[in-house]
Protein backbone atom coordinates (compact mmCIF):
# COMPACT_ATOMS: atom_id res chain seq x y z
CA UNK A 1 0.00 0.00 0.00
CA UNK A 2 1.53 3.22 -0.85
CA UNK A 3 1.64 6.28 1.50
CA UNK A 4 -0.33 9.28 0.95
CA UNK A 5 0.46 12.51 2.24
CA UNK A 6 -2.00 13.73 5.38
CA UNK A 7 -5.18 15.23 4.28
CA UNK A 8 -4.49 19.22 3.68
CA UNK A 9 -1.09 18.48 3.68
CA UNK A 10 0.40 19.30 0.36
CA UNK A 11 3.28 18.77 -1.98
CA UNK A 12 4.57 22.11 -3.91
CA UNK A 13 5.23 20.54 -6.68
CA UNK A 14 8.16 21.15 -9.25
CA UNK A 15 5.87 22.83 -11.41
CA UNK A 16 4.87 25.42 -9.18
CA UNK A 17 7.78 26.22 -7.27
CA UNK A 18 8.70 28.67 -9.72
CA UNK A 19 5.24 31.07 -9.15
CA UNK A 20 6.14 30.44 -5.33
CA UNK A 21 9.95 31.98 -5.94
CA UNK A 22 8.94 34.96 -8.11
CA UNK A 23 6.10 35.80 -5.22
CA UNK A 24 9.02 35.31 -2.34
CA UNK A 25 11.23 37.18 -4.32
CA UNK A 26 8.99 40.21 -5.21
CA UNK A 27 8.00 40.03 -1.39
CA UNK A 28 11.44 40.07 -0.32
CA UNK A 29 12.01 43.69 -2.63
CA UNK A 30 9.24 45.06 -1.51
CA UNK A 31 9.95 44.51 1.97
CA UNK A 32 13.58 46.21 1.18
CA UNK A 33 12.06 49.27 -0.27
CA UNK A 34 10.08 49.65 3.15
CA UNK A 35 12.81 49.20 5.37
CA UNK A 36 10.90 45.70 6.80
CA UNK A 37 13.62 43.28 8.22
CA UNK A 38 13.41 39.89 8.20
CA UNK A 39 12.64 37.63 11.35
CA UNK A 40 12.51 33.72 11.39
CA UNK A 41 10.62 32.09 14.39
CA UNK A 42 9.91 28.94 15.70
CA UNK A 43 7.06 26.63 13.76
CA UNK A 44 6.57 24.90 17.40
CA UNK A 45 5.20 27.50 20.11
CA UNK A 46 3.57 27.23 23.67
CA UNK A 47 -0.07 26.71 22.98
CA UNK A 48 -0.83 29.29 25.63
CA UNK A 49 0.90 31.96 23.50
CA UNK A 50 -2.00 31.13 20.83
CA UNK A 51 -4.96 31.29 23.08
CA UNK A 52 -4.18 34.06 25.21
CA UNK A 53 -3.55 36.35 21.91
CA UNK A 54 -5.74 34.92 19.42
CA UNK A 55 -9.09 34.42 21.90
CA UNK A 56 -10.26 31.15 23.30
CA UNK A 57 -13.48 31.37 22.12
CA UNK A 58 -12.03 31.93 18.19
CA UNK A 59 -12.33 29.20 15.81
CA UNK A 60 -8.63 28.87 15.58
CA UNK A 61 -8.06 28.20 19.04
CA UNK A 62 -11.43 26.78 19.93
CA UNK A 63 -11.10 23.73 17.14
CA UNK A 64 -8.34 24.03 14.29
CA UNK A 65 -4.91 24.20 16.16
CA UNK A 66 -2.09 20.82 16.47
CA UNK A 67 -1.85 20.36 20.07
CA UNK A 68 0.18 18.10 21.61
CA UNK A 69 1.97 17.04 24.71
CA UNK A 70 5.32 17.30 24.98
CA UNK A 71 5.80 15.01 28.07
CA UNK A 72 7.83 16.99 30.05
CA UNK A 73 7.31 17.40 34.24
CA UNK A 74 5.31 19.96 33.85
CA UNK A 75 2.60 19.06 31.30
CA UNK A 76 3.15 21.37 29.02
CA UNK A 77 1.36 21.69 25.89
CA UNK A 78 3.21 22.58 22.45
CA UNK A 79 0.97 23.86 19.42
CA UNK A 80 1.86 23.77 15.80
CA UNK A 81 1.56 27.20 14.85
CA UNK A 82 -1.86 28.74 13.28
CA UNK A 83 -0.24 32.22 12.29
CA UNK A 84 2.56 34.17 12.50
CA UNK A 85 2.03 37.27 14.39
CA UNK A 86 1.80 35.88 18.50
CA UNK A 87 5.24 34.15 17.51
CA UNK A 88 6.70 37.57 16.21
CA UNK A 89 5.38 39.86 18.95
CA UNK A 90 6.44 36.85 21.75
CA UNK A 91 10.33 37.22 20.14
CA UNK A 92 9.59 41.16 20.09
CA UNK A 93 9.17 41.06 23.80
CA UNK A 94 11.88 38.37 24.91
CA UNK A 95 14.43 39.64 22.92
CA UNK A 96 13.70 42.88 24.30
CA UNK A 97 14.06 44.24 21.06
CA UNK A 98 11.89 47.61 22.19
CA UNK A 99 14.45 48.77 24.48
CA UNK A 100 16.92 49.41 21.66
CA UNK A 101 14.55 50.83 19.40
CA UNK A 102 10.57 49.91 20.01
CA UNK A 103 9.55 50.64 16.10
CA UNK A 104 10.30 47.94 14.65
CA UNK A 105 9.11 46.44 11.04
CA UNK A 106 9.60 42.57 10.82
CA UNK A 107 8.55 40.54 8.41
CA UNK A 108 8.25 36.45 7.83
CA UNK A 109 7.52 33.69 5.38
CA UNK A 110 7.08 30.23 6.38
CA UNK A 111 4.61 27.68 6.99
CA UNK A 112 1.52 27.53 9.38
CA UNK A 113 -1.15 25.01 10.91
CA UNK A 114 -4.93 25.21 11.10
CA UNK A 115 -7.38 22.09 10.93
CA UNK A 116 -9.69 23.49 9.07
CA UNK A 117 -11.86 21.75 6.18
CA UNK A 118 -10.05 21.17 3.54
CA UNK A 119 -11.27 22.86 0.01
CA UNK A 120 -10.12 24.55 -2.33
CA UNK A 121 -7.79 27.41 -1.53
CA UNK A 122 -8.03 26.25 2.25
CA UNK A 123 -5.40 23.80 3.61
CA UNK A 124 -4.25 22.46 6.95
CA UNK A 125 -0.37 23.26 6.13
CA UNK A 126 -0.38 26.78 4.20
CA UNK A 127 1.66 28.84 4.06
CA UNK A 128 2.10 32.91 4.70
CA UNK A 129 3.95 36.04 3.91
CA UNK A 130 3.23 38.22 6.95
CA UNK A 131 4.77 41.77 7.82
CA UNK A 132 4.40 43.43 12.07
CA UNK A 133 5.07 47.32 12.57
CA UNK A 134 5.73 47.33 16.05
CA UNK A 135 5.54 50.34 18.01
CA UNK A 136 3.46 52.88 16.16
CA UNK A 137 0.24 53.42 17.01
CA UNK A 138 0.10 56.49 14.41
CA UNK A 139 -2.64 55.68 11.18
CA UNK A 140 0.27 56.52 8.86
CA UNK A 141 1.86 52.92 9.87
CA UNK A 142 -1.45 51.63 9.01
CA UNK A 143 -1.57 53.18 5.74
CA UNK A 144 1.93 52.39 5.34
CA UNK A 145 0.83 48.92 5.24
CA UNK A 146 -1.62 49.16 2.74
CA UNK A 147 0.26 50.86 0.45
CA UNK A 148 2.61 48.08 0.73
CA UNK A 149 0.25 45.20 -0.04
CA UNK A 150 -0.85 47.18 -2.60
CA UNK A 151 2.66 47.39 -4.14
CA UNK A 152 3.06 44.07 -3.75
CA UNK A 153 -0.15 42.85 -5.61
CA UNK A 154 0.45 45.41 -8.27
CA UNK A 155 4.07 43.96 -9.02
CA UNK A 156 2.92 40.51 -8.98
CA UNK A 157 0.16 42.10 -11.98
CA UNK A 158 -2.94 40.81 -9.68
CA UNK A 159 -6.00 42.85 -10.76
CA UNK A 160 -9.53 41.77 -9.55
CA UNK A 161 -8.34 42.27 -5.94
CA UNK A 162 -10.01 44.80 -3.59
CA UNK A 163 -9.16 46.43 -0.21
CA UNK A 164 -11.95 45.75 2.31
CA UNK A 165 -11.58 48.15 5.08
CA UNK A 166 -12.84 48.53 8.45
CA UNK A 167 -12.23 49.74 11.64
CA UNK A 168 -13.30 47.72 14.99
CA UNK A 169 -12.65 50.88 17.18
CA UNK A 170 -10.88 50.35 20.65
CA UNK A 171 -11.53 49.71 24.50
CA UNK A 172 -13.39 52.78 24.67
CA UNK A 173 -16.04 52.39 21.92
CA UNK A 174 -16.19 49.00 21.58
CA UNK A 175 -17.93 47.51 24.30
CA UNK A 176 -20.87 50.09 23.99
CA UNK A 177 -21.11 49.30 20.39
CA UNK A 178 -21.05 45.58 21.29
CA UNK A 179 -24.25 46.52 23.60
CA UNK A 180 -26.14 48.01 21.42
CA UNK A 181 -25.34 45.26 18.96
CA UNK A 182 -26.56 42.47 21.50
CA UNK A 183 -29.73 44.26 22.27
CA UNK A 184 -30.54 44.10 18.43
CA UNK A 185 -29.66 41.02 17.83
CA UNK A 186 -31.51 39.81 21.02
CA UNK A 187 -34.91 40.82 19.85
CA UNK A 188 -34.74 38.95 16.34
CA UNK A 189 -32.69 35.95 18.24
CA UNK A 190 -35.65 33.39 17.50
CA UNK A 191 -34.94 33.91 13.92
CA UNK A 192 -30.94 33.60 13.40
CA UNK A 193 -29.54 29.63 13.25
CA UNK A 194 -28.12 28.03 15.83
CA UNK A 195 -24.82 28.50 16.01
CA UNK A 196 -25.39 32.68 15.59
CA UNK A 197 -27.58 32.33 18.98
CA UNK A 198 -24.51 29.94 20.38
CA UNK A 199 -22.18 32.80 19.60
CA UNK A 200 -24.45 36.18 20.00
CA UNK A 201 -23.67 36.45 23.75
CA UNK A 202 -19.43 35.43 24.00
CA UNK A 203 -18.90 37.11 20.54
CA UNK A 204 -22.05 39.28 18.85
CA UNK A 205 -19.75 41.24 16.43
CA UNK A 206 -19.46 37.18 14.66
CA UNK A 207 -22.94 37.02 13.74
CA UNK A 208 -22.53 40.08 11.27
CA UNK A 209 -20.22 38.17 9.36
CA UNK A 210 -22.59 34.79 9.40
CA UNK A 211 -22.84 33.12 5.78
CA UNK A 212 -26.08 31.99 6.81
CA UNK A 213 -28.82 34.10 4.06
CA UNK A 214 -31.54 34.26 6.61
CA UNK A 215 -29.02 35.49 9.50
CA UNK A 216 -27.68 38.34 6.84
CA UNK A 217 -30.89 39.06 5.81
CA UNK A 218 -32.56 39.59 9.81
CA UNK A 219 -29.15 41.64 10.28
CA UNK A 220 -29.20 44.06 7.59
CA UNK A 221 -30.06 46.76 9.80
CA UNK A 222 -27.75 45.86 12.52
CA UNK A 223 -25.94 48.91 14.17
CA UNK A 224 -22.70 49.94 12.07
CA UNK A 225 -19.57 49.72 13.78
CA UNK A 226 -18.26 52.71 11.93
CA UNK A 227 -21.17 54.89 12.89
CA UNK A 228 -19.99 54.30 16.72
CA UNK A 229 -16.22 55.42 16.94
CA UNK A 230 -15.19 57.06 19.51
CA UNK A 231 -13.27 60.86 18.32
CA UNK A 232 -9.68 58.97 18.31
CA UNK A 233 -10.76 56.16 16.57
CA UNK A 234 -12.82 58.29 13.94
CA UNK A 235 -10.13 60.39 13.20
CA UNK A 236 -7.37 57.75 13.26
CA UNK A 237 -9.84 55.90 10.51
CA UNK A 238 -10.59 59.41 8.39
CA UNK A 239 -6.75 59.43 7.69
CA UNK A 240 -5.95 55.98 6.71
CA UNK A 241 -8.51 56.36 4.26
CA UNK A 242 -7.57 60.02 3.26
CA UNK A 243 -3.97 58.59 2.50
CA UNK A 244 -5.46 55.93 0.51
CA UNK A 245 -7.67 58.13 -1.76
CA UNK A 246 -4.06 60.45 -1.89
CA UNK A 247 -2.16 57.28 -3.27
CA UNK A 248 -5.05 56.08 -5.33
CA UNK A 249 -6.15 52.64 -3.96
CA UNK A 250 -9.43 52.03 -3.91
CA UNK A 251 -10.91 50.34 -1.03
CA UNK A 252 -14.82 49.85 0.17
CA UNK A 253 -16.15 50.26 3.59
CA UNK A 254 -17.34 47.08 5.12
CA UNK A 255 -18.28 47.79 8.51
CA UNK A 256 -19.86 43.67 8.47
CA UNK A 257 -16.27 42.66 8.22
CA UNK A 258 -15.24 40.73 11.29
CA UNK A 259 -11.87 39.10 11.45
CA UNK A 260 -11.50 35.72 12.85
CA UNK A 261 -8.74 36.76 15.56
CA UNK A 262 -9.67 38.62 19.03
CA UNK A 263 -6.48 40.82 18.98
CA UNK A 264 -7.71 43.20 16.58
CA UNK A 265 -8.66 47.24 17.13
CA UNK A 266 -9.31 50.05 14.75
CA UNK A 267 -7.79 49.66 11.27
CA UNK A 268 -8.66 45.74 10.06
CA UNK A 269 -8.60 44.43 6.37
CA UNK A 270 -9.02 41.88 3.93
CA UNK A 271 -7.46 42.13 0.15
CA UNK A 272 -10.50 39.76 -1.29
CA UNK A 273 -10.61 38.56 -5.15
CA UNK A 274 -13.21 37.26 -7.30
CA UNK A 275 -11.25 34.34 -8.65
CA UNK A 276 -10.91 31.93 -5.67
CA UNK A 277 -14.52 30.73 -4.88
CA UNK A 278 -15.57 31.05 -1.40
CA UNK A 279 -12.00 31.33 -0.03
CA UNK A 280 -11.64 34.80 -1.47
CA UNK A 281 -9.44 36.50 1.28
CA UNK A 282 -5.68 36.48 0.00
CA UNK A 283 -4.26 38.76 2.25
CA UNK A 284 -5.49 40.18 5.81
CA UNK A 285 -4.88 41.77 8.57
CA UNK A 286 -5.08 45.01 10.97
CA UNK A 287 -4.09 47.00 14.13
CA UNK A 288 -3.37 45.13 17.19
CA UNK A 289 -2.56 47.85 20.48
CA UNK A 290 -2.64 45.46 22.94
CA UNK A 291 -1.17 42.54 21.82
CA UNK A 292 2.34 42.83 23.25
CA UNK A 293 0.92 43.95 27.00
CA UNK A 294 -1.30 41.03 26.87
CA UNK A 295 1.84 38.76 26.38
CA UNK A 296 3.37 40.63 28.72
CA UNK A 297 5.47 43.50 27.18
CA UNK A 298 5.03 47.23 27.44
CA UNK A 299 1.84 48.76 26.42
CA UNK A 300 3.26 48.69 22.53
CA UNK A 301 1.09 49.25 19.58
CA UNK A 302 1.24 47.01 16.50
CA UNK A 303 -0.03 46.62 12.97
CA UNK A 304 0.59 44.07 9.80
CA UNK A 305 -0.73 41.58 7.83
CA UNK A 306 -0.11 38.34 6.42
CA UNK A 307 -1.04 36.84 2.67
CA UNK A 308 -1.70 33.43 1.79
CA UNK A 309 0.84 31.99 -0.78
CA UNK A 310 -1.30 29.42 -1.70
CA UNK A 311 -4.14 31.53 -3.05
CA UNK A 312 -1.57 33.74 -4.54
CA UNK A 313 -0.05 31.05 -6.40
CA UNK A 314 -3.30 30.03 -7.63
CA UNK A 315 -4.38 33.45 -9.02
CA UNK A 316 -0.68 33.81 -10.82
CA UNK A 317 -0.82 30.37 -12.48
CA UNK A 318 -4.91 31.21 -13.29
CA UNK A 319 -3.51 34.14 -15.13
CA UNK A 320 -0.61 32.27 -16.51
CA UNK A 321 -3.11 29.84 -18.23
CA UNK A 322 -5.19 32.99 -19.56
CA UNK A 323 -2.44 34.31 -21.42
CA UNK A 324 -2.00 33.87 -25.21
CA UNK A 325 1.02 31.91 -26.14
CA UNK A 326 4.36 33.14 -25.34
CA UNK A 327 7.53 33.30 -27.74
CA UNK A 328 8.72 29.75 -27.14
CA UNK A 329 10.09 28.20 -30.02
CA UNK A 330 10.18 24.23 -31.06
CA UNK A 331 12.36 22.42 -33.26
CA UNK A 332 11.37 19.90 -35.41
CA UNK A 333 14.26 17.56 -36.58
CA UNK A 334 14.01 14.85 -39.15
CA UNK A 335 17.28 13.16 -39.57
CA UNK A 336 20.53 12.66 -37.73
CA UNK A 337 22.77 15.45 -39.70
CA UNK A 338 19.87 17.70 -39.03
CA UNK A 339 19.80 17.24 -35.15
CA UNK A 340 23.01 17.89 -34.49
CA UNK A 341 22.44 21.19 -36.31
CA UNK A 342 19.73 21.63 -34.29
CA UNK A 343 21.66 20.96 -30.64
CA UNK A 344 24.12 24.11 -30.65
CA UNK A 345 21.23 26.05 -32.15
CA UNK A 346 18.64 25.35 -29.43
CA UNK A 347 21.85 26.54 -27.06
CA UNK A 348 22.64 29.78 -28.25
CA UNK A 349 19.07 30.89 -28.33
CA UNK A 350 18.33 30.33 -25.18
CA UNK A 351 21.69 31.86 -24.14
CA UNK A 352 20.22 34.95 -26.41
CA UNK A 353 17.10 34.54 -23.70
CA UNK A 354 14.58 32.40 -25.80
CA UNK A 355 12.54 29.57 -24.78
CA UNK A 356 13.70 26.19 -26.86
CA UNK A 357 13.15 23.35 -27.13
CA UNK A 358 13.98 20.15 -28.73
CA UNK A 359 13.49 16.21 -28.57
CA UNK A 360 16.85 14.21 -28.16
CA UNK A 361 15.56 11.10 -29.59
CA UNK A 362 14.21 9.97 -32.98
CA UNK A 363 10.55 10.84 -33.56
CA UNK A 364 7.90 11.47 -36.21
CA UNK A 365 7.28 14.59 -38.01
CA UNK A 366 3.53 14.31 -36.78
CA UNK A 367 4.59 13.62 -33.30
CA UNK A 368 7.05 16.19 -32.84
CA UNK A 369 4.50 18.68 -34.25
CA UNK A 370 1.79 16.97 -31.81
CA UNK A 371 4.26 18.46 -29.19
CA UNK A 372 5.03 21.70 -30.20
CA UNK A 373 1.05 22.17 -30.05
CA UNK A 374 1.38 21.65 -26.71
CA UNK A 375 3.69 23.43 -25.48
CA UNK A 376 1.88 26.36 -26.88
CA UNK A 377 5.19 26.95 -29.29
CA UNK A 378 4.80 30.07 -31.32
CA UNK A 379 7.33 29.23 -34.16
CA UNK A 380 8.39 26.22 -35.26
CA UNK A 381 11.48 25.27 -36.86
CA UNK A 382 11.49 22.42 -39.84
CA UNK A 383 15.25 21.15 -39.76
CA UNK A 384 15.51 17.81 -42.59
CA UNK A 385 18.71 16.95 -43.88
CA UNK A 386 17.28 17.54 -47.66
CA UNK A 387 16.72 21.10 -46.49
CA UNK A 388 20.55 21.40 -44.77
CA UNK A 389 22.23 20.49 -48.07
CA UNK A 390 20.37 22.76 -49.68
CA UNK A 391 20.95 25.72 -47.13
CA UNK A 392 17.44 26.54 -45.86
CA UNK A 393 15.29 25.70 -42.91
CA UNK A 394 11.18 26.16 -42.61
CA UNK A 395 9.90 28.28 -40.04
CA UNK A 396 6.24 27.89 -39.40
CA UNK A 397 4.17 30.76 -37.36
CA UNK A 398 1.73 28.67 -35.51
CA UNK A 399 -0.86 31.71 -35.28
CA UNK A 400 -1.14 31.92 -38.87
CA UNK A 401 0.24 28.63 -39.82
CA UNK A 402 2.75 30.72 -42.06
CA UNK A 403 5.33 28.77 -43.60
CA UNK A 404 8.48 30.21 -44.60
CA UNK A 405 11.96 29.11 -45.60
CA UNK A 406 14.64 30.95 -44.25
CA UNK A 407 18.60 30.75 -45.15
CA UNK A 408 20.44 29.24 -42.67
CA UNK A 409 22.69 32.38 -41.99
CA UNK A 410 19.32 33.97 -41.32
CA UNK A 411 17.60 31.58 -38.77
CA UNK A 412 18.74 33.04 -35.29
CA UNK A 413 17.70 36.62 -36.00
CA UNK A 414 14.80 35.92 -37.57
CA UNK A 415 13.72 33.64 -34.34
CA UNK A 416 15.03 36.46 -32.39
CA UNK A 417 13.08 39.18 -34.26
CA UNK A 418 10.26 37.44 -33.83
CA UNK A 419 10.35 37.75 -29.91
CA UNK A 420 11.18 41.05 -30.00
CA UNK A 421 7.81 41.97 -32.02
P1 LIG B 1 -5.70 35.35 8.66
O1 LIG B 1 -6.80 36.14 8.05
O2 LIG B 1 -6.09 34.27 9.57
O3 LIG B 1 -4.77 36.40 9.41
O4 LIG B 1 -4.78 34.76 7.52
C1 LIG B 1 -4.18 35.59 6.55
C2 LIG B 1 -4.20 34.93 5.18
O5 LIG B 1 -3.64 33.62 5.25
C3 LIG B 1 -5.60 34.71 4.62
O6 LIG B 1 -6.10 35.87 4.01
C4 LIG B 1 -5.34 33.60 3.61
O7 LIG B 1 -4.82 34.14 2.39
C5 LIG B 1 -4.25 32.78 4.28
N1 LIG B 1 -4.86 31.61 4.95
C6 LIG B 1 -5.42 31.54 6.17
N2 LIG B 1 -5.88 30.30 6.43
C7 LIG B 1 -5.58 29.55 5.35
C8 LIG B 1 -5.79 28.18 5.00
N3 LIG B 1 -6.36 27.30 5.84
N4 LIG B 1 -5.37 27.75 3.78
C9 LIG B 1 -4.77 28.60 2.92
N5 LIG B 1 -4.55 29.91 3.20
C10 LIG B 1 -4.95 30.38 4.39
C11 LIG B 1 -3.65 36.05 10.13
O8 LIG B 1 -3.12 34.97 10.11
C12 LIG B 1 -3.04 37.22 10.90
N6 LIG B 1 -1.88 36.74 11.62
C13 LIG B 1 -2.69 38.35 9.93
C14 LIG B 1 -2.09 39.51 10.65
C15 LIG B 1 -0.76 39.81 10.73
N7 LIG B 1 -2.75 40.42 11.34
C16 LIG B 1 -1.89 41.28 11.85
N8 LIG B 1 -0.70 40.92 11.50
Amino acid sequence: MKITAIKGFSDILPEEVGTWQKIEQKAREIFAVYNFAEIRIPILEKTELFSRSLGETTDIVEKEMYTFADHDAQGSLLTLRPEGTAGVVRAYIESEMFKIEAARKLYYMGPMFRRERPQKGRLRQFHQIGAEALGRGDPFIDAEILLLLSDFLEALDLQGSGLQLNSLGCADCRPPYRGRLLAFLKERQDLLCVNCRRRMERNPLRVLDCKETRCAEETRDAPSIIDSLCDACRNHFETVQRLLWQAAVPYDLSPRMVRGLDYYCRTTFEWTTDRLGSQSAIAAGGRYDGLVEDLGGPAIPGVGFALGIERLSMLLRMREADAPAGAAVYIVWVGAKARDWAFPLVHSLRRKGLRVEMEGETKSLKSQMRRADKLNASSVLIVGDDELDRGVVLLRDMANKQQEEIPLEKVEQALISRKAS
